[in-house]
């Protein structure tokens, strides 16, 4: 749609409160039903979930713990389709009765087959969706299934490990957050908070290895799960390349169960939350990724060759080529994407190879001097105006806006608690151009403190609770948001906001995290509103529409889990002494478009 016919769309469902309730809780006329958790079987032969006599064996073919990412790939109707969702990470107290890390081996191999992904076969029966017990398409990933390592960093010596000489194949991949699907129909999944597997750094014997893993923030210590207990590659003293091989983004054919996933270390090494496609004028193909960490960056990679839509197989390795921008935002809201390549000359002394920058991709953007940012997390294209947006999900630590950062305008809260959204503008609305604008969409928050409606009021060193809502001026009308993360749109332009942290914002009240949208064009841009929320201690992660936009899938990650804040106990959704994490499936009860 144009941008007129796109504002038309407008949004009509009643907005909910905001909720501390242990339910998912979702607007009048709309309806919610959990479509798979945790334990769950995925493939035909899994056994029973049984919580307290849990197995590796059992485990790999059930649905793994802590779903995020929720991509849906069509079959051959609007009534069936592939299902992939990343299964970010374990918590081992919240999954076992006496969990003994370091000590019980079961358990470690339990958490391990409960990482990774899975593929599931969906059909709609009316309004239902359910699981189909296939064994055509549906498929567990793990943190132990063989992976190929391609693209410039493939074969370095800093990939090598004992087991792999070849430096190109790997075991598993480790805390899959967020991720993206591509135009021919491929699976891109990111390891996230990989650095959290490996231990002992500190007893490294290598110093530039050292620094290196440094900078990810691998332990100098033991790791929380201790796996490298019964590990020696957990373990950096006995394998000191084996962290260099997570951190990045990889790609699965969903269709195709025999499909050997692939690290594609073009698109470089982060604490990747999301990596999202767009194609570019001329047929190339351009990949946006953030690293989320505090004052860490957002990158976007650009492939050598175009994309060929009437040749699928042809494209399945366009993200092994190609060059790795990362951002640096100016503060007159121009910016400029700088090249991560061998031959820039502020890198071509510092690396060996174009293979060791993407390997240690972060170092590589310090020395650049990109734009450190507040937590970058999503990041999402609009398909009705080409911009943009880039989801920060909040920086407690920002505190001097000069010297955090190479813009002050950017970031502009000290602290920022409640995270914003930047939107981003090519050059021409190519998706290859190496300069943009920006300017600051959201800026999250309770809209009721301090609402600025003029974007020349968004000064450096504002408090965390000045908001801007893209200069919409009701403040009764808006809704609260705090620590905005997974991000989708419609193809009416209405961006979907799943958050991260709510219960953290005294500003918004301490709510539930929840999903909220906002029109990002027409006359209602900037009005904020929120749909759903989820049961207590969880994360509302995905979310993902069905191609008729008439089902909206979300992800309830870790429900329960405490993170230092009360009152986060749950039952949900057996309303059985164990919470579990499940994919929900939302309609609208007379079968519509979902928010119309
Ligand atoms: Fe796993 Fe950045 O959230
Ligand atoms: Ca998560
Ligand atoms: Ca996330
Ligand atoms: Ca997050």
């Amino acid at each position: 749609p144009t941008e007129a016919e796109a504002g038309a769309r407008r949004l009509s469902f009643t907005p909910i409160e905001p909720s501390q309730l242990d339910d998912i809780i979702v607007p009048e006329n709309y309806e919610s039903r959990v479509l798979i958790r945790w334990g769950d079987p995925v493939l035909p032969t899994a056994p029973t979930f049984q919580p307290n006599r849990q197995t590796p064996e059992a485990q790999e073919q059930q649905f793994g713990y802590n779903c995020d990412f929720v991509g849906y790939f069509p079959l051959d109707s609007d009534r069936r389709a592939l299902l992939c969702v990343n299964h970010e990470y374990t918590s081992g107290e919240d999954m076992f009765k006496n969990y003994s890390p370091g000590v019980n081996r079961k358990q470690a191999e339990v958490e391990i087959a409960a990482h990774g992904g899975s593929v599931v076969e969906i059909q709609r029966a009316g309004s239902i969706w359910s699981v189909v017990k296939s064994d055509r398409y549906n498929r567990r990933i793990t943190g132990d299934t063989p992976m190929v390592i391609t693209g410039p960093a493939a074969g370095e010596p800093l990939m090598k490990t004992s087991a792999d000489p070849t430096g190109t194949r790997v075991l598993g991949m480790l805390n899959n957050c967020a991720g993206g699907k591509t135009p021919w129909g491929t699976w891109l999944t990111c390891e996230e908070n990989f650095n959290q597997y490996f231990a002992n750094n500190g007893l490294a014997a290598d110093p530039a290895i050292k620094a290196a893993h440094a900078r990810y923030g691998v332990s100098s210590g033991p790791t929380g799960r201790r796996w490298e207990a019964f590990y020696d590659r957990f373990d950096v003293v006995k394998e000191p390349n084996e962290p260099f091989r997570f951190g990045w983004v990889v790609e699965i054919d969903p269709y195709d169960p025999t499909f050997v996933p692939r690290k594609r270390t073009a698109l470089g090494r982060a604490k990747h939350e999301a990596a999202t496609t767009a194609i570019a004028k001329d047929g190339r193909v351009a990949v946006y990724t953030g690293d989320d960490q505090q004052f860490d960056y957002v990158y976007k990679f650009v492939s050598k060759n175009k994309y060929d839509p009437a040749n699928r197989a042809a494209n399945f390795d366009l993200l092994d080529e190609g060059v790795l921008y990362v951002a640096k935002l100016h503060d007159d809201n121009t910016g400029e994407w700088i090249p991560l390549t061998i031959d820039n000359p502020l890198l071509k002394d510092k690396f060996s190879s174009q293979g060791e920058i993407l390997i240690k991709t972060r170092l590589a953007a310090d020395a650049v001097g990109a734009t450190a940012m507040d937590r970058p997390e999503d990041c999402q294209p609009n398909p009705v105006n080409g911009r943009v947006y880039l989801t920060m999900t909040n920086n407690s630590a920002r505190s001097n806006i000069v010297a955090d950062s190479g813009s002050a305008l950017a970031n502009p809260r000290v602290p920022n608690l409640n995270g914003h959204i930047i939107e981003l503008t090519e050059q021409k609305n190519d998706h290859a151009a190496t300069a943009f604008k920006w300017e600051i969409f959201l800026l999250c928050g309770n809209p009721e403190i301090d609402l600025k409606t003029d974007p020349d009021s968004l000064t450096p060193g504002l408090p965390s609770s000045a908001t801007f809502f893209a200069g919409y001026a009701d403040a009764t009308k808006l809704g609260k948001i705090a620590s905005p993360d997974n991000i989708a749109f419609c193809s009416k332009g209405h961006l979907w906001i799943a958050t991260d942290g709510q219960p953290n914002s005294a500003d918004i009240g301490n709510p539930n995290d929840a999903l909220h949208v906002v029109p990002t064009v027409g006359r209602d841009r900037g009005y904020l509103r929120q749909f759903l929320s989820g049961p207590k201690g969880s994360e509302v992660c995905g979310p993902e529409f069905s191609d008729d936009e008439r089902t909206l899938f979300c992800a309830i990650q870790h429900p329960g889990e405490g993170g230092g804040i009360p009152n986060t106990v749950s039952t949900w959704p057996d309303r059985r002494e164990l919470p579990r994490p499940a994919v929900i499936a939302v309609r609208r009860e007379d079968g519509k478009d979902i928010g119309l």
